[in-house]
C-alpha cells in the first residue's frame, strides 16, 4: 500500500508568490488499484506524482510504502521500485541512443551504470521480445536511434522502459497527451495490458475524461490541492464522463471562471 499521510506542500515558500498547494493532504492507495486522476490545470496532480515519485520534498506529512517511510527517501531510489512516464515522449528515453542501448539502459536502472549487458545475446533476445510485444515492429530496428521515432513509438518504448525491471508502482503523468488519437488508443491499450500483467499499483493522470472513466478501478478529481471526487470498485464503474464534466462544470462557476 501507498500513503500519503496529512502532506503539507508549499511552493515559493517566503516570497509574496508563497501558495500552500496541500494542507493535510491524505491519499491511500491499495496494493494492485489502478487510479485514474483528473482535474483542472495546477489542481496539484503532478505535484502529487513528484511527492510520490520524490521529484520534490514535502513541507510536512509522511509517505509509506507498506511500513517503510520514504518521506526522505531520494527519488534515485524510489525509481527502483516506481516506474513512471511522462507527457513528453522525449523524457523517458534517450534520442542520441539506440533502441537497444536505451533498452539496456532501463534494464540496469537502479544499477551502477553499464551497457555491456546490451550485447549479452539472452538479453537481446529478450529485450526483442519485450518489443514484439509492443505490436510495432520495433524489434527489427534494434541499431536505429531512438530519436528518429515518432512520439508514439517513443511513448511506446518508455512505457516499455519504466516497467523492464520488477517495479511496484506506475506513474503515468498524462503520458497520452502529446499523442494522435489512433495511437493513444494504443498506448492505452498497452497501459492496460502491461498494468494487468505485471500486477502494478497505477495512478494515471489523464485530461481525457474517457480514458479516466475506462480505465482503472479507482478514480479521482482533484482540485485546489484536494480530492474531490473518490471513487472506487462499482461505484467508480458507474461513474460516467457527464458526471465528471458536470463537476468540473460546478467547480468553474464556484471559482467564477
Ligand atoms: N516548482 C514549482 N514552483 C512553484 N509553483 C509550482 C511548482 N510546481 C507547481 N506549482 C504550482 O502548483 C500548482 C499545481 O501545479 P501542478 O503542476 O501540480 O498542477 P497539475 O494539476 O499537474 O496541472 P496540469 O493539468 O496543468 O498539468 C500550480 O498552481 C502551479 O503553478
Ligand atoms: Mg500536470
Amino acid at each position: 500500500m501507498l500513503k500519503l499521510n496529512n502532506i503539507s506542500k508549499y511552493y515559493n515558500t517566503g516570497t509574496v508568490n508563497e501558495m500552500c498547494l496541500f494542507q493535510d493532504f491524505n491519499l491511500s492507495v491499495e496494493k494492485g488499484q489502478f487510479v485514474s486522476v483528473v482535474g483542472s490545470n495546477g489542481s496539484g496532480k503532478t505535484s502529487m506524482l513528484n511527492i510520490i515519485c520524490g521529484s520534490i520534498p514535502v513541507d510536512s506529512g509522511t509517505i509509506y510504502i507498506g511500513d517503510e517511510n520514504i518521506t526522505h527517501m531520494p527519488e534515485f531510489k524510489r525509481q527502483r521500485r516506481i516506474g513512471r512516464v511522462y507527457q513528453n515522449p522525449a523524457m523517458g528515453t534517450c534520442p542520441h541512443m539506440t533502441i537497444l542501448e536505451n533498452m539496456a539502459l532501463a534494464d540496469n536502472k537502479g544499477k551502477s551504470f553499464n551497457l555491456r549487458r546490451g550485447t549479452d545475446k539472452k538479453r537481446v533476445d529478450y529485450y526483442r521480445e519485450n518489443l514484439r510485444s509492443l505490436g510495432l515492429g520495433l524489434e527489427d530496428k534494434l541499431y536505429v536511434k531512438v530519436g528518429v521515432l515518432s512520439g508514439g513509438q517513443r511513448q511506446a518504448m518508455a512505457l516499455l522502459m519504466s516497467t523492464l525491471t520488477p517495479i511496484e508502482f506506475l506513474i503515468l503523468d498524462e503520458h497520452t497527451a502529446a499523442l494522435d488519437p489512433k495511437t493513444a488508443e494504443t498506448i492505452m491499450e498497452l497501459t492496460g495490458r502491461v498494468v494487468k500483467e505485471k500486477k502494478l499499483t497505477t495512478i494515471m493522470v489523464t485530461h481525457n475524461l474517457r480514458y479516466a472513466v475506462e480505465y482503472g478501478d479507482r478514480l479521482l478529481m482533484m482540485h485546489q490541492g484536494q480530492a474531490v471526487i473518490d471513487e472506487a470498485g462499482e461505484r467508480k464503474a458507474a461513474v460516467r464522463i457527464e458526471d465528471l464534466l458536470e463537476r468540473f462544470n460546478a467547480i468553474s462557476i464556484e471559482c467564477g471562471n
